[in-house]
């Protein structure tokens, strides 16, 4: 038999030749090219006609032998009758039918927006990376190592570091006055993973669950991956606006709200919208998810109460991150749960997540309970205040009085709203060819909702980078101003 391909180069370099040929010969088996019951030549003529040592031949067939891809006894070696199905037909057309993602996972993920663009001025939901207490945080992590022992190097304790679920309720009740204990808080790894773990325990496949309109698209990827059926509802001036339809023919089992500061709107929702709202919910049976992502970057006052904490027993989950507030590749969340379902959310982090992250977990409660944490936003808070002002200041300027901005009470990003004549998605396309990272609000919306501005984030734009940035960005809306025109 004629085997001089099996050597033929191109070779790879750097790969010993034993594991060429053992590799070329797999392939071979594993496409049909050499059949089943196909006879090899013994070790010795084969190495002789390829003009290698035997040993080199000897390496490649026991491999294929203990693969079970080759045969050898007494009458020599041979292919393997290996099963039908795992010889793949060349030309790998089927591969292309057969490899392909469930329906739910096609349908749900979204195409993948331009990796650096989180990175460019104005991209919102980035917090201020320079600003980053580095060396605080460098001290927690080195103590959290030094005290490290096989519980931080296994999997993460039930419902996360005691510790940590310790100072997270601690900060909650004196910061956010929310009156929670240590068995409420399960650690996450961050919103994403929250929102994963509500879909999934709280709803059913099929179930129905609420979206914002606008809203937060990771949050929708989550619910549809989780086989849930996502409905829209719009949002107002006042927030989640859900009219009679929407109760009685799109019953919800979750309600998925940011009513602190909405997303990406900014706005807040009102103390009548938030207790109908529980009333509602505690009706029809729903859960309310309350994402409350940034709040803690609130301009004037303290935060709006938490929907959580308005009423004993209401049917709420609370989630919040570390993402905004520290970094968004910390990834670590936490989910404040009623009582009642607080165990069985802690036992899933074990048995359906497998967490981890003990050092990170332990390094963060370090950093809570010294105080740290407490400064940090404390600076964190007049950074982005004295950011807003400045980015307001410079869009009014540059705009004039036909600006109408919103959502500045809190968190990291402005919405600038456009007239009907200019496209926010054109915008937003010069805007990135000058190097900004704006987003669309159409882009959060859905039909026959209509939204049509800017989301500028403010989060990680360096100080000196403000009055450039708002130049461009002029550049970007007065450019498809003019081409409106001519249009
Ligand atoms: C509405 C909203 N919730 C939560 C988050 C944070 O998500 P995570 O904690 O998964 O990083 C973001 C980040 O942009 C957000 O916009």
């Amino acid at each position: 038999m004629e085997l001089d391909w099996l050597l033929a180069p191109p070779l790879p370099e750097a790969m010993p030749r034993q594991r060429v040929l053992y590799l070329r010969l797999r392939d071979a088996i594993l496409s049909g090219r050499l059949a089943p019951g196909t006879p090899l030549p013994a070790s010795r003529s084969l190495a002789a006609s390829l003009k290698i040592a035997r040993n080199t031949v000897l390496f490649a067939y026991e491999q294929l032998v203990a693969e079970g891809c080759l045969l050898a006894d007494r009458q020599g070696t041979r292919v393997a009758p290996l099963p039908e199905r795992s010889v793949a037909p060349s030309g790998g057309e089927a591969s292309a039918v057969s490899l392909q993602l469930s329906a739910r996972a096609a349908a749900a993920l979204q195409p993948e927006p331009a990796r650096e663009a989180a990175a460019l001025p104005f991209a919102p939901g980035t917090p201020d990376y320079g600003a980053f207490p580095f060396r605080s945080w460098r001290a927690s992590l080195e103590r959290a190592w030094r005290d490290a022992g096989w519980r931080q190097l296994g999997y993460a304790a039930h419902g996360g570091d005691p510790a940590l679920r310790e100072a997270i309720a601690g900060h909650l009740t004196t910061v956010r006055g929310l009156a929670v204990d240590a068995a409420q808080i399960v650690i996450t790894s961050g919103t994403q993973a929250a929102l994963d773990l509500c879909a999934r325990l709280l709803a059913d496949h099929g179930d129905t669950v609420w979206a914002e309109n606008p809203g937060y698209l990771a949050a929708r990827v989550a619910f549809n991956l989780a086989g849930l059926r996502v409905h829209d509802v719009p949002v107002d001036s006042e927030g989640l606006a859900p009219n009679e339809d929407d109760w009685s023919k799109h019953p919800p089992r979750l309600i998925m709200i940011t009513p602190s500061h909405q997303y990406p709107t900014g706005r807040v929702m009102s103390l009548p919208r938030r207790l109908a709202l529980i009333e509602q919910a505690r009706r029809s049976g729903a859960w309310i998810i309350e994402d409350d992502y940034d709040s803690e970057f609130r301009r004037a006052g303290p935060a709006p109460p938490a929907l959580f904490g308005l009423q004993a027993d209401a049917p709420v989950v609370y989630v919040g991150t570390f993402s905004k507030t520290l970094y968004p590749g910390l990834r670590l969340g936490y989910l404040v749960l009623p009582h009642a379902i607080a165990t069985d959310f802690a036992r899933a982090t074990t048995q359906a997540t497998r967490a981890g992250q003990g050092i990170e977990q332990r390094t963060l409660a370090d950093f809570i309970q010294r105080g740290y944490y407490t400064s940090h936003l404390r600076s964190m808070r007049a950074r982005y205040a004295a950011r807003q002002a400045a980015l307001r200041t410079a869009l009014r300027e540059a705009f004039g009085s036909s600006l109408e901005l919103s959502g500045g009470e809190a968190g990291l990003h402005l919405v600038l709203w456009l007239p009907d004549s200019i496209r926010d998605s054109d915008v937003v396309k010069r805007a990135a060819a000058l190097g900004l990272g704006v987003r669309a609000l159409s882009s959060y919306t859905r039909a026959p909702m209509t939204c049509n501005g800017l989301v500028i984030g403010y989060g990680n734009l360096e100080e000196g980078m403000l009055a450039e940035a708002v130049r461009r960005l002029v550049a970007a809306v007065q450019a498809e101003d003019r081409q409106r025109r001519e249009d």
